[in-house]
């Protein structure tokens, strides 16, 4: 039985697929998002938290080919795949093709910071209000934050920021709480820390969500190689205006069409 969707309404509201494992739920999150980007010059961001989507490079059909060629994906993070590229090779012939990227640490918004820091491993108040002072000194660079290393990153931190702090001894705990979980937390494999930083030699590129935004064409993250936490942690530090956000009030939607704009053959 043939089903349609209103290309308009799927991408200006909200969509859940419900049911049960293994019923096709994937699937047909694939078929959308092959006929969104067969129907309109859209730029669509998957995350992939199993890596199933990387399937999408390879055409099943010769009208699946434009779409196919449309797909770039995205291997989040300095973490082992090759399970994933094996596994991809064995069953479609011909070798996975991927540009790594991970985070600029010191792109993270502070409000993204603060939920991941707490969520983890929670902040005093005096941690916080250091964090808060310190983070807008640190970040001060407008759309084009520098990429240092973790260490020179926090000691700017911590230079900002503790005028914010008490003063004596409860200053002095409070500022090395702050640096030790900034360390843990840039600790992920899913953040750089220098500009032509590589991954078993290879590059690995900053991820710049404007830039996807900018092109259309289906970008795949695939986080399949981080653990839940870093998984948890690249969807915190992702920033939400850019990705998740969508688009603001006012602003057109996504498919510039009308109401009868683009059905989708959904079935
Ligand atoms: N319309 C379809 N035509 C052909 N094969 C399909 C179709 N829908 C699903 N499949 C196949 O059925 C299997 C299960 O589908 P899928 O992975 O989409 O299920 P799911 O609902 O996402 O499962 P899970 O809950 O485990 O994530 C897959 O091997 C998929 O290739
Ligand atoms: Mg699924």
């Amino acid at each position: 039985m043939p089903a349609y969707v209103d290309a308009d309404r799927l991408v200006s509201q909200h969509c859940a697929i419900i049911a049960s494992t293994g019923a096709g739920k994937s699937w047909l999150a694939g078929v959308l998002i092959e006929r969104l980007t067969a129907a309109a010059e859209i730029p669509i961001i998957v995350f992939d938290p199993h890596g199933e989507y990387s399937a999408m490079q390879v055409p099943r059909t010769e009208e699946g080919r434009a779409v196919s060629e449309r797909v770039e994906i995205y291997v989040v993070g300095k973490v082992d795949v090759s399970a994933q590229d094996k596994a991809f090779e064995a069953k479609y012939g011909s070798p996975r093709r991927y540009i790594r990227i991970g985070l600029n640490p010191r792109s993270l918004p502070l409000r993204a910071l603060e939920r991941l820091l707490e969520g983890f491993y929670g902040l005093t108040d005096a941690q916080r209000r250091i964090l808060e002072e310190g983070w807008q000194g640190a970040t001060a660079y407008g759309d084009r934050q520098p990429l240092t290393d973790v260490e020179e990153l926090i000691s700017e931190v911590l230079e900002y920021g503790k005028q914010a702090a008490p003063s004596g001894y409860a200053g002095e705990m409070a500022l090395s709480g702050l640096a030790a979980r900034l360390r843990a937390l840039f600790k992920s494999p899913i953040f750089l820390e220098k500009y032509g930083d590589t991954y078993a030699g290879e590059p690995v590129k900053l991820f710049d969500p404007q830039r996807l935004l900018a092109a259309p064409g289906v970008h795949v993250l695939d986080l399949s190689g981080l653990d839940l936490v870093d998984q948890r942690n690249f969807h915190g530090g992702c920033p939400r205006r850019d990705v998740q956000g969508g688009r603001q009030e006012g602003q057109p939607p996504l498919l510039n069409s009308r109401r009868g704009g683009p059905q989708l053959r959904a079935g």
